[in-house]
């Protein structure tokens, strides 16, 4: 099997990784998702065939030079990559995308766990990986990168279990519940087991023999296994987005952690794509929020909604209308900002709004779309949403571009939107103080789509929701918006 050089070797894995760099920089931009997909699949199908073709010849030589015709082992890696490639496929053809932080949760922790399972073969067998002649210790290098990859690649794996329990909200297991998990001197224990695991690791870099010092190895793996459980438990359901977009981000340094171990360039290329990318992403997720990445991981906050930010429930009179009402304000109206948000998602609307803005936009509206980057339950969830119902992309705008507008519109439409357009956030002794909003409240008239005066993610009050110029419309987003196409036409 020498069908393959090192040389054409290393030329594909940078083709491979030129291919993630355009996929991340197409999925940057709704308009260019799709390229960018495409780039990263055949990205993912280069690196794939070229890794078998460079096992099967490095198998070869080594059979060759012990003088052995021993099994190449293909058929294992085609089992499971159908298997895995076979649930994958299925699994992301059926899921919904409110539940797609779930899926990536659930993906996470398999990056996690093969992490783990390839460490402690390396260790096993550290020839097999050529690390090390047969007899040989592992070189002091191999085993720090080993200990990293297989604790942090431990601590994805049960971590991620956590928030795919959590984010699900199916199972009755207390830590699969969207509710905090906190007790007392919780950050005091993971800081002593995070202590024991260093040190335990650092005993088996430095062990002397021939033999791996399996003990501490296998200790540490077991304490970080303990330690993703316990760093994820008290972080409530909500925040669970942010948790996921962190774990990805260390299932990228794990993976590169190993590439290091295997000498696989490539591993090492992806995986601090991965690992860069995903912490960027938590970066811009809690700016967006603006709470500290630390305020999210020590946790306490986004358990039951209602709860979570600490806001009564005001019993205030409103003004209400109907889907009609609304049709007519803005089929008079010369220009109309539409805010999507959650529950624009759960009432899976996207279609029937896609139909309301090219009514109104025939009748001489013009019509715009506003997305709060936090809007939704995780990043990009509105451009999906529009996306999936084929909106152009020219009528949808970030936050930065269009806020300046509401001053102007006559009306801004909110469907299923609460947080991401709450005035509180003005004011510095509310708990969403400074978290960046869509200025809705200064158009001209605001109708608000929603089912009831419940609170959003954050459990706080909308003063929105009582200003004079406000036209609640109450209802499940879906109905109330095809009624409204209707009351269009
Ligand atoms: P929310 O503030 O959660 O408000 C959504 C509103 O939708 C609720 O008030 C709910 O009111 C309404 N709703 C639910 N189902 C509906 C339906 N079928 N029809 C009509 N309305 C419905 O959502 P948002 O404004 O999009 O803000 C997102 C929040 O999530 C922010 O606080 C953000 O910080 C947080 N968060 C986001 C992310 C990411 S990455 N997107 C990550 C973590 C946290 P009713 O129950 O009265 O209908």
């Amino acid at each position: 099997m020498n069908f393959i050089s090192m040389n054409l070797v290393t030329m594909l894995y940078l083709i491979a990784s030129v291919c993630f760099i355009q996929a991340l920089k197409g999925l940057s931009s709704p308009a260019t998702a799709r390229q960018g997909n495409a780039f990263g699949m055949t990205g993912m199908a280069i690196a794939f065939v070229t890794t078998i073709a460079l096992i099967l010849k490095l198998k070869a030589e080594a059979a060759a030079a012990a003088g052995a015709s021993g099994g190449m082992g293909l058929g294992l890696v085609v089992l499971g990559v159908v298997v895995g490639g076979g649930i994958g496929a299925v699994l992301a053809k059926k899921v919904e995308m409110t539940k797609m932080p779930e899926l990536v949760a659930a993906m996470h922790s398999l990056i996690g766990l093969a992490a783990v399972c390839i460490a402690v073969a390396a260790v096993s067998e550290p020839h097999a990986f050529g690390i090390a002649a047969v007899g040989e210790a592992l070189p002091t290098g191999n085993r720090i990168e080993l200990f990293i990859g297989t604790f942090v690649g431990a601590i994805t794996f049960s971590g991620s279990v956590i928030a795919f329990g959590k984010l699900s909200g199916k199972y009755k297991f207390r830590l699969f519940q969207g509710a905090p998990v906190n007790f007392a001197g919780q950050h005091l224990l993971n800081l002593i087991l995070a202590i024991v695991m260093i040190a335990l690791g650092l005993a088996f870099v430095v062990a002397d023999g021939n033999q791996p010092a399996w003990l501490p190895f296998l200790i540490m793996t077991a304490i970080a296994f303990v330690l993703g459980v316990l760093i994820i438990i008290p972080i409530g359901g909500a925040d669970m987005p942010v948790v996921v977009s962190m774990l990805n981000s260390y299932s990228g340094w794990a993976a590169a952690g190993i590439g290091f171990s295997l000498n696989n360039a490539m591993l090492i290329i992806a995986g601090s794509l991965v690992g860069s990318s995903g912490a960027i992403l938590s970066y811009i997720m809690c700016k967006a929020m603006n709470r500290s990445f630390f305020n999210v991981i020590l946790g306490g906050f986004g358990g039951a909604p209602a709860e979570a930010g600490g806001g009564k429930q005001e019993q205030r009179p409103v003004k209400s209308g109907s889907a009609d009402d609304a049709a007519f304000i803005m089929a008079n109206a010369e220009s109309v900002i539409i805010v999507p948000g959650y529950g624009l998602a759960v009432a899976r609307a996207q279609h029937a709004l896609k139909e309301l803005v090219e009514k109104l936009t025939h009748a001489g509206v013009n019509v715009r779309y506003a997305i709060h980057p936090v809007a939704g339950r995780m990043p990009g969830h509105m451009n999906v949403l529009l996306a999936e119902a084929e909106v152009p992309y020219d009528q949808v705008f970030e936050m930065e571009d269009i806020n300046s507008e509401f001053g102007q519109a006559d009306v801004a439409l909110i469907l299923g939107a609460n947080d991401v357009v709450n005035p509180a956030a003005k004011d510095p002794k509310s708990p969403i103080a400074g978290m960046p909003i869509l200025e809705a409240y200064k158009a001209k008239s605001i109708i608000v789509n929603k089912r009831s005066m419940a609170s959003g993610y954050a459990g706080l009050d909308n003063e929105l929701f009582y200003q004079p110029n406000t036209m609640m419309v109450f209802g499940d987003a879906k109905k109330v918006i095809e009624d409204m196409v209707k009351a269009v036409e």
